[in-house]
């Protein structure tokens, strides 16, 4: 039995492979201020392989208390912690520097301190910027984030890059697509079912519908980054995804309106994009994903709808 310390455990995509990782037998320690997620997410244990610890993963300090505290040495670490609301580290930039990228510093350093030797990360397709119609595969370059949060998470990924040249013997970088699927915290779904929900009769959606993007359903994230602990190598690099384009805004809000108020009708606001330092539409590239074994089931559109029946019944 191995002990995992997750970091943002109380998250999205933490809860989900918190899950997994108690499945497999294996024991958790998750670690979250819970500045956005929330405890009663995570599975009500009475095995005693599951502990949780309210703590703000930018201070070193604070998780080697948690730490120390733990009744075996942590085997391997997982951070999923960071900002996840992309407008807000758009107005103060100082979000994404404390949530996104200090949280990797923290971490890192607590790590050092224990000599714990193995580091997943949760990065994402931000780092990569607006490449327009480009195929992006994991070595393109130059890297040109076009938001902070992209900017912080290209940050960590070279923090992490040092660090194995430093002391970890092994750390995955994942490079994440949207991800979607429950308990949704954030997230074009749950937004539209939310205005929805408030009112009827009409959605408005930011930017004119056209951006484009590859969704991934949060169980396939999962079974992807367990597939990729698996393979061998020192520092290991993937984008994860879905093999097709992806799927605009457009579809996505009539899709939407279709489940949840049929016959709303859809404002679209100006420009191709919802928010400063979205991303209109990127082609990500995932052979070398498939090169290595793994491929997802569903494509944007069966994750969409699935998520969409999902989230629909999260928020009744
Ligand atoms: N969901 C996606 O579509 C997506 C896409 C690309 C990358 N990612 C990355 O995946 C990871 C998980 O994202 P998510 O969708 O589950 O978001 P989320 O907001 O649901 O989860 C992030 C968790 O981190 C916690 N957190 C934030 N700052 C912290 C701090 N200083 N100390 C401790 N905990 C802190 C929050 O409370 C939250 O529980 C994040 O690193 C995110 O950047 C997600």
């Amino acid at each position: 039995m191995k002990l995992h310390l997750v970091a943002g455990g109380a998250g999205f995509v933490g809860v989900n492979l918190v899950r997994r990782l108690l499945a497999r037998g294996d024991a958790v320690a998750v670690c979250d201020d819970l500045s956005r997620g929330r405890r009663e997410l995570l599975p009500a244990e009475t095995t005693g392989r599951l502990s949780f610890h309210k703590v703000d993963c930018s201070e070193a300090e604070a998780l080697g208390k948690v730490v120390s505290s733990l009744d075996r040495a942590v085997d391997e670490v997982w951070h999923m912690a960071a900002n996840s609301d992309i407008p807000a580290g758009v107005e103060d930039p100082r979000v994404d520097l404390y949530r996104t990228f200090l949280t990797t510093v923290g971490i890192l350093e607590m790590m050092r301190r224990f000599s714990i030797g193995c580091l997943h990360f949760a990065s994402s397709s931000a780092i990569y910027g607006d490449l327009g119609d480009l195929e992006i595969h994991e070595n393109i370059g130059p890297l040109e984030p076009i938001s902070y949060y992209g900017a912080m998470k290209l940050a960590s990924e070279a923090h992490i890059r040092a660090a194995v040249e430093a002391f970890l013997s092994r750390a995955n970088v994942f490079r994440f697509p949207n991800v979607i699927g429950v308990p949704a915290t954030h997230g074009v779904i749950i937004d539209f079912v939310r205005k929805l929900r408030g009112m009827p009769r009409r959605l408005e959606v930011l930017g004119n519908g056209t951006q484009t993007k590859a969704y991934l359903h949060v169980d396939e994230l999962v079974d992807a980054m367990l597939h990729i602990r698996s393979l061998a190598g020192r520092y290991c690099v993937f984008n994860i995804g879905p093999s097709d384009a992806g799927i605009t805004v457009r579809q996505i809000a009539e899709m939407v309106r279709d489940a949840v108020s049929p016959g709303a009708e859809i404002v679209y606001g100006g420009g191709d994009r919802g928010w400063v330092g979205d991303v209109p539409r990127f082609r990500y590239s995932v052979a070398k994903l498939k090169a290595a074994g793994w491929r997802a089931r569903l494509g944007s559109a069966d994750a969409l709808s699935r998520a969409i029946h999902e989230i629909v019944e999260q928020e009744r």
